[in-house]
């Protein structure tokens, strides 16, 4: 089981920091410069941003690292020190690879064609947000790669149109037709605040998370990945319901604009699975409203009930959570200290988030770890954070 405490967290980091330093120094004989980017929890408002609604994501305590320095020619040198491994590409390579390079390599095409980045550099990557557990791994390699690229390319650029880039290097690139919350939040993240997202709009609002609650995040351990078919299917799913609701509603644009009324009004029209599907988008959306305006009231439980209802609507309309999912949010539910829990991310494995009371945050992850062990027979990880702030320059300690 792994915990993080604040302090010790940022000790981690500075020293992941100063190591990759002295990697990338070691192998180019230069200085790099560093950049850094968070993974995100969302806290509520799930399957809500490609239907231009609200969600409420955090960004975390865990990051990607880039350290950059340009070449003299166009080719990208990319080492990952978590994987060990070292590619090269060619200026004239644009073809995707279908691997992790892929990530760099989509937003240094989609920048230089934009903006006109450098081509040619040498990258060295490190990360601790873990790979393929639904905590954005890969928006945070995205979005540090390219505040990486337009710092070495002296190119500026304001964090929307980051985050906005970012998702088209993934929609086109990597071929995952995600929405824009990831790359948003790991771009426009802020310590200790939810950020309430119109994902309409791109409109926000910092909400301060209630100091006396911690993140826990609990890994299920089952990896998830959105380039698979269930994640399009649901996108697909949505918009059918959409164009159905759209022959009595012409007004409409997306989910965003119908209200429950509306749908309980057309159901007839709606085969029950697409009924259901955009049964839970619409109740979604006004479930992160109101749960915005129980943290600021200051009421915890209140927001904690939006949380257990956000999983319920996963779970049975949106079918998207596991057994596994479901088994850490009822046992998150029975644990010592916990405001809400629910599934958060695309779903299909990955983590659950709760809110839980700091004094009770370890006997909480000893309560749900051991009995998830009993029933699975695998220890899920937890993770304890409170939001962190978004991407940027790392500079040098002296
Ligand atoms: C993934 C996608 C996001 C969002 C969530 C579900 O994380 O990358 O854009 O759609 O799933 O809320």
């Amino acid at each position: 089981m792994t915990t993080s405490h604040p302090a010790a967290m940022a000790a981690s980091n500075a020293n992941a920091e100063r190591s990759l330093r002295e990697e990338f120094r070691r192998r180019f004989g230069v200085e790099p410069r560093i950049f850094r980017a968070p993974g995100r929890v969302n806290l509520i408002g799930e399957h809500t941003d490609y239907n231009q609604g609200y969600a409420m994501p955090a960004a975390i305590e865990f990051s990607t690292w880039v350290a950059i320095a340009p070449r003299d020619d166009a080719e990208l040198h990319i080492s990952s020190l978590n994987l060990g491994e070292e590619r090269i590409f060619g200026s004239d390579e644009t073809v995707p690879a279908h691997d992790w390079t892929d990530y760099v390599r989509g937003v240094a095409h989609v920048l230089g064609a934009g903006h006109g980045t450098r081509a040619g550099a040498n990258v060295v990557l490190w990360g601790n947000v873990p790979l393929g557990a639904g905590l954005s791994s890969s928006a945070s390699l995205e979005v540090a790669t390219a505040v990486a690229l337009l710092g070495i390319s002296d190119c500026e650029l304001d964090r929307e149109e980051i985050a906005l880039l970012c998702q088209r290097a993934e929609n086109e690139f990597v071929g995952a037709r995600c929405g824009v919350m990831d790359q948003f939040i790991a771009a426009h993240g802020e310590a200790g605040h939810g950020l309430l997202l119109d994902c309409r709009s791109l409109q926000y609002k910092l909400v301060p998370l209630p100091s006396e609650l911690t993140i826990v995040i609990a890994n299920t351990m089952i990896k998830h990945r959105i380039a698979g078919g269930e994640y399009n299917r649901r996108r697909a799913e949505c918009e059918e319901g959409v164009s159905i609701l759209q022959r009595f509603l012409p007004g409409i644009r997306a989910l965003r604009d119908v209200s429950l009324e509306q749908l309980e009004e057309h159901r007839a029209e709606l085969p029950p699975v697409l009924y259901r599907r955009c049964r839970h988008v619409i109740s979604e959306n006004a479930r992160v409203l109101r749960f915005a305006a129980a943290l600021r009231s200051g009421d915890c439980s209140g927001a904690g009930e939006l949380m257990l209802a956000s999983h319920e609507s996963l779970r049975n309309d949106y079918e998207v959570s596991c057994r596994e999912l479901d088994t850490l949010v009822s046992l998150a539910q029975k644990a010592p200290g916990t405001a809400g829990s629910r599934m958060t991310g695309g779903g299909f494995g990955g983590c659950t988030v709760s809110l839980v009371r700091n004094a009770k945050v370890a006997e909480f992850q000893d309560a749900v770890a051991e009995e998830y062990n009993r029933i699975f027979g695998v220890r899920p990880e937890m993770y304890t954070t409170h939001a962190a702030a978004g991407a940027g320059e790392v500079t040098r300690e002296e």
